[in-house]
C-alpha cells in the first residue's frame, strides 16, 4: 500500500484549522456561531453571496432570523457570479465599509466563499483594490473573521486557506493562500445541497477528485494528503452515482460533502499542480466555464503526463473506479483512458474543442498558465518538469477525446 512509499524523513507542515459544523441540520448552528462572534465584540456583519441559491436552498431564512434575533446589524452583497471578479469583491468591500463590518459571512459555493474571504482581507485594507491582493502587490497581515456557509460539495474552500478571484481585464484567475483566510467557522449541511443540478453535482465532485489527485502527487504530497485522497476517491466513486440518481439522497450528499471537505484539507497540505494551473486560464478566458468541467477536460492528459512519476500511487488511488491499473510508465495511456471512462460514465464527455478552444489558443493559454500570478507556483509542485512544452502538450492532448 501507499504507506510503504512514504519517505519518513521528509518533514511536512500539517495544518488544519477552524471549526466546521458538519451534518444534516448544521445550518441551525449559525446562531451559535454568531453568538461566539458577539463574544469577540462583533455586532456588524457583511454577508457575501450569489444571486439566488442562498435563498432557494433555505440557508438564508435560518441565517437572517439568527442575525435578527441576535440583534446583529448586517448588509448583504449578493452580486457574486461564478468565477467572481476582483471588482465584485471591491463592491462588496464598499458595502462592508458603509456598515462598519467586523466579520464576513460567505454563503454559497466556492465563488461566494472565496469572494467573502477576499472581502474579509480587503476590509482591513479599504484603500487598496482587490486586484492588488491577487497580483501580489502587497502581503496582507490581517483579515476580519470569516464564516463560510458552504452550499456545494466540491471546492473545500470552507476549510482551507485558499481563495481564487478573476481579474478579467488581464485574463488572470490567480489564487491566494494565507493562514489569515482560514474560515473561523464553517457550515457543511448536506440538506442545503440537494438543489444542485445534475451538472453542478458532477462538476463539484470532479473538482474534489482533482484536488486530491493533485495533492497526493505534488512535490509537497504527504501522508495526510495521500490518505485523504484515497478516501475522497472511494467516497466519490461510491456516492456520486447515488446523488445522480436521486438528488435528494441526503446520505449521498453527506458523503460527497465529506469527501469535498477532506479534499479541501488534502490540498491545503499537499497543494495543487497541473490540472488547476491549466484550468484557471480556461475559465479566466471563458468566464462561463464551470471550474469542474474545465478540470475534467484536462485530467486524462494530466494523468498520462504524471503517470511516469506517480503511477504506482495513482494505480492504488484509482482502484475504486479502475481496479488493476498498471502503475509502471507503460500503463500511462490505459490510466488516462480509465479516467476518461470514469468521466464519461458521469456524463462529462466534453473536451476543449467542444467548448470552442482550438490549437491556435494553446500559446495564449500556456502563457497564462506560466505567467498568471500564483499559477507558476502550482506548476512548480508538479511531479514532472512543468515547462512550456509540457503545459502546451497537456492542452493539445485535451482538445479531443482519445479514441
Ligand atoms: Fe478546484
Amino acid at each position: 500500500m501507499w504507506d510503504k512509499q512514504i519517505a519518513i524523513d521528509q518533514v511536512r507542515a500539517i495544518s488544519l484549522r477552524g471549526k466546521i459544523y458538519f451534518g444534516v441540520g448544521a445550518i441551525t448552528y449559525i446562531e451559535e456561531i454568531i453568538g461566539e462572534l458577539q463574544k469577540e465584540g462583533v455586532e456588524k456583519l457583511l454577508v457575501v453571496t450569489g444571486k439566488n441559491a442562498y435563498i432557494s436552498c433555505g440557508a438564508w431564512e435560518v441565517i437572517e432570523s439568527a442575525l435578527l434575533s441576535r440583534g446583529v446589524k448586517f448588509a448583504v452583497y449578493s452580486g457574486v457570479t461564478p468565477n467572481p471578479t476582483a471588482e465584485q469583491v471591491d463592491a462588496a468591500v464598499q458595502l462592508g465599509v458603509s456598515v462598519g463590518a467586523q466579520a464576513v459571512i460567505g454563503i454559497g459555493g466556492g465563488s461566494a466563499i472565496d469572494a467573502a474571504k477576499s472581502a474579509a482581507v480587503m476590509l482591513k485594507y479599504p484603500e487598496k483594490k482587490c486586484a492588488d491582493l491577487y497580483e501580489y502587490t502587497f502581503t496582507p497581515t490581517e483579515a476580519l473573521p470569516i464564516v463560510a456557509v458552504n452550499l456545494t460539495h466540491g471546492t473545500g474552500t470552507e476549510c482551507n486557506r485558499f481563495a481564487v478571484v478573476s481579474i478579467p481585464e488581464k485574463n488572470y484567475k490567480p489564487a491566494i493562500a494565507y493562514d489569515l483566510i482560514y474560515p473561523r467557522y464553517a457550515i457543511d449541511d448536506p440538506a442545503l445541497m440537494t438543489g444542485l443540478s445534475l451538472a453542478q453535482t458532477r462538476y463539484v465532485s470532479i473538482d474534489a477528485m482533482n484536488h486530491v489527485i493533485e495533492a497526493a502527487t505534488s512535490r509537497s504530497a504527504n501522508t495526510l494528503s495521500i490518505q485523504l485522497a484515497a478516501e475522497t476517491i472511494r467516497l466519490v466513486t461510491e456516492y456520486l452515482p447515488l446523488a445522480e440518481k436521486d438528488p435528494k439522497d441526503l446520505k449521498a450528499r453527506y458523503f460527497l460533502a465529506y469527501a469535498a471537505m477532506i479534499a479541501g484539507w488534502a490540498f491545503d497540505n499537499g497543494l495543487l499542480h497541473y490540472t488547476h494551473a491549466l484550468e484557471h486560464p480556461l475559465s479566466a478566458v471563458k468566464s462561463d466555464l464551470a471550474h469542474g468541467l474545465g478540470l475534467a477536460m484536462l485530467l486524462p492528459a494530466v494523468v498520462e503526463n504524471i503517470w511516469q512519476e506517480s503511477g504506482p500511487l495513482l494505480a492504488q488511488l484509482f482502484a475504486p473506479f479502475a481496479p488493476g491499473l498498471d502503475g509502471s510508465p507503460k500503463g500511462a495511456a490505459k490510466a488516462a483512458h480509465a479516467v476518461q471512462k470514469f468521466l464519461v460514465a458521469h456524463g462529462v464527455s466534453e473536451k476543449l474543442s467542444d467548448l470552442g478552444f482550438t490549437e491556435d489558443d494553446v500559446p495564449v493559454l500556456t502563457e497564462l498558465a506560466m505567467n498568471t500570478p500564483s499559477l507558476g507556483g502550482l506548476l512548480d509542485q508538479a511531479p514532472t518538469f512543468a515547462d512550456r512544452v509540457a503545459v502546451s502538450a497537456i492542452y493539445l492532448n485535451s482538445m479531443t477525446m482519445n479514441p
